[in-house]
């Protein structure tokens, strides 16, 4: 099957579709040049095993520890912009009454893109709190601070009750934010297609999403240069890099 028949195969199947979910995974900010979490774990960062950095007990035991890990990643994920196929995304958004991306990455890219109706299910690196009571944390003011790989950050203090600062993404062992899960799913129950982008589609319960769109019967169409275990079952798989495949798909859908 060539490139452009897998296109045309795409476009039919999301020609008139106006209920749209958009599921994305790393994959997504990779053409951006943001590594997996497991990627970033280079250089000094590799010594740690990821629950040493991901998870609230690491946090406790070493929150300068786990705060640079975050304050480095966040540096890095500032550093890049967000790649022609999220400009596309936009586009989409603007041509579609009902959408909604819901992804599983805390860079914030897809923001950055323009989009504006989105769910991040894994949280967000941007969104700081206090680790004992929640209150947020403007990350205006984290700006100035860098960290090196590998470098320990102690956390700067909740300005109402003095708790350390964490954070905003979903450690290990935490539960994804319920808002976003309701919102996502509800998206999906009453979607009339769904893309998939850039996930391994193994994580749930995000990889449940689009098995929910299949099982409904709507269109699924995936993007991704590998095969993952629902490649075999969706109505496209479409084996090309997000920032290729979604300028090229969006220009003819949208015109
Ligand atoms: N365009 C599209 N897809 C790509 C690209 C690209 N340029 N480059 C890589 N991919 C695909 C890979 O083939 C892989 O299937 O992106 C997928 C990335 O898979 P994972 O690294 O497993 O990422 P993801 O599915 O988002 O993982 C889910 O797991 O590590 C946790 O919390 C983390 O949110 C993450 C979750």
């Amino acid at each position: 099957m060539t490139e452009t028949s897998t296109l045309e195969r795409a476009l039919e199947a999301l020609t008139g579709a106006n209920r749209l979910v958009v599921v994305t995974g790393a994959g997504m900010s990779h053409d951006s040049g943001v590594p997996t979490f497991r990627d970033a774990m280079t250089g000094l960062w590799a010594q740690y095993d990821p629950h040493e950095l991901a998870s609230e007990d690491a946090y406790r035991r070493n929150p300068a520890r786990v705060f640079g890990w975050y304050l480095w990643r966040w540096c890095l994920v500032r550093s890049v912009e967000p790649h022609p196929g999220y400009h596309a995304l936009t586009r989409l958004e603007a041509g579609t009454d009902d959408f909604l991306v819901a992804t599983q990455n805390v860079d914030g890219l897809h923001s950055r893109g323009g989009n504006q109706r989105i769910v991040e299910l894994h949280g967000s690196l941007t969104a700081f709190r206090c680790f004992d009571n929640g209150h947020p944390y403007d990350s205006a003011k984290l700006e100035s601070l860098t960290a090196l790989s590998g470098e320990e950050v102690e956390p700067p203090r909740c300005q109402e009750c003095g708790s350390p600062i964490r954070p905003g993404v979903v450690w290990f062992g935490e539960s994804l934010p319920q808002m976003a899960v309701k919102q996502a799913w509800s998206a999906v129950a009453a979607c009339d297609a769904l893309m998939v982008i850039g996930t391994s589609a193994l994580v749930y319960p995000a990889a449940e999403l689009p098995s929910l769109a299949m099982r409904k019967g709507v269109p699924v169409v995936e993007i991704n240069p590998d095969l993952t275990p629902i490649s075999h079952e969706v109505t496209v798989s479409w084996s090309e890099r997000a920032a290729v495949a979604l300028p090229a798909l969006v220009d003819r859908l949208i015109q």
